[in-house]
């Protein structure tokens, strides 16, 4: 699995992803920028990261909450209940604000279909709410949500950091077929799925739109990169494509058409570095 930790091209948000990680407090480790990225190349241990959070990005994009959300969910981090059929899934990462530092105490309330494609309208099956730990830090237990008619399998998620807005998202798998028709979907909205032993673990962070104090200046590696590049929205790309932007050679990992706001920095399931 290709990270962006490789490339020489190292985020704010990896840095903090390594410090949380390290146990180390985040001002602290923002100063020693080239030593962690070293550490992280030689470990390989840090996931893909999805969306990318450097100084100056977006936040997680909102996408509509579809017609079966339920308030008053239980608080559990376990969906799974006596006989759940389906294939075990975890997903896990942290919940940032716009300065990429980690936000603890954010309600994160996650509802999606069961096996067979069907949500629990009636009870809370498949429902269920947490919030981030002192690391912004979450982790759902569950299953691969089946597929219903019209959408790509997808989870659907509301945040809302302690006093301030909610935002309303979904979760999307690599590789489904679906992706490719589902006008929803949105690519900066995949997961980093990886098998476990017949089980699956999925990683994504959230960025919120929360401001926050950035704290110490990275250093040059970990600031934003310069425009350009042959890269340009409206193209149809096709897997094995090769673009650059931002002085970067990417390769096109999936199909798709280039859209404003999917320059290939952020969206990591469509380009990697190559
Ligand atoms: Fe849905």
């Amino acid at each position: 699995m290709d990270n962006e930790t490789t490339t020489g091209h190292v985020t704010r948000k990896a840095v903090l992803r390594a410090a949380i990680a390290a146990g180390i407090a985040a001002p602290a480790v923002l100063m020693g920028v080239p030593a962690l990225a070293r550490t992280l190349t030689a470990g390989d241990t840090a996931p893909a990261l999805t969306p990318e959070c450097d100084d100056g990005d977006d936040p997680t994009p909102p996408q509509t909450e579809g017609p079966y959300f339920k308030p008053n969910s239980p608080l559990r981090t376990s969906l799974l209940e006596a006989g759940t059929a389906g294939v075990r899934l975890t997903v896990s990462g942290y919940v940032f604000g716009l300065a990429c530092r980690p936000i603890s105490g954010v309600l994160l309330d996650f509802w999606q279909a069961d096996t067979n494609g069907a949500y629990d309208n009636t009870g809370f099956r498949f429902r269920g709410h947490q919030f981030t730990d002192a690391q912004g830090a979450f982790r759902l237990t569950t299953i691969v949500p089946g597929l219903y008619p019209g959408r790509t399998r997808h989870i659907h998620v509301k945040l809302q950091a302690p006093g301030r807005p909610v935002l309303t998202t979904q979760l999307y798998f690599p590789n489904e077929p679906r992706n490719n028709t589902d006008s929803i979907f949105d690519p900066r909205l995949l997961m980093t799925v990886r098998d476990a032993g017949g089980a699956r673990e999925a990683a994504f962070d959230f960025v919120l739109n929360v401001p926050q104090n950035p704290g110490p200046t990275p250093t040059a590696t970990a600031t934003t990169q310069p425009p350009g590049g042959s890269w340009a929205a409206g193209t149809a790309y096709r897997a094995g494509d090769r673009v650059t932007y931002g002085g970067l050679a990417y390769v096109c990992l999936q199909a798709h058409t280039g859209q404003t706001g999917w320059e290939p920095p952020h969206v990591p399931a469509l380009w990697r570095v190559g």
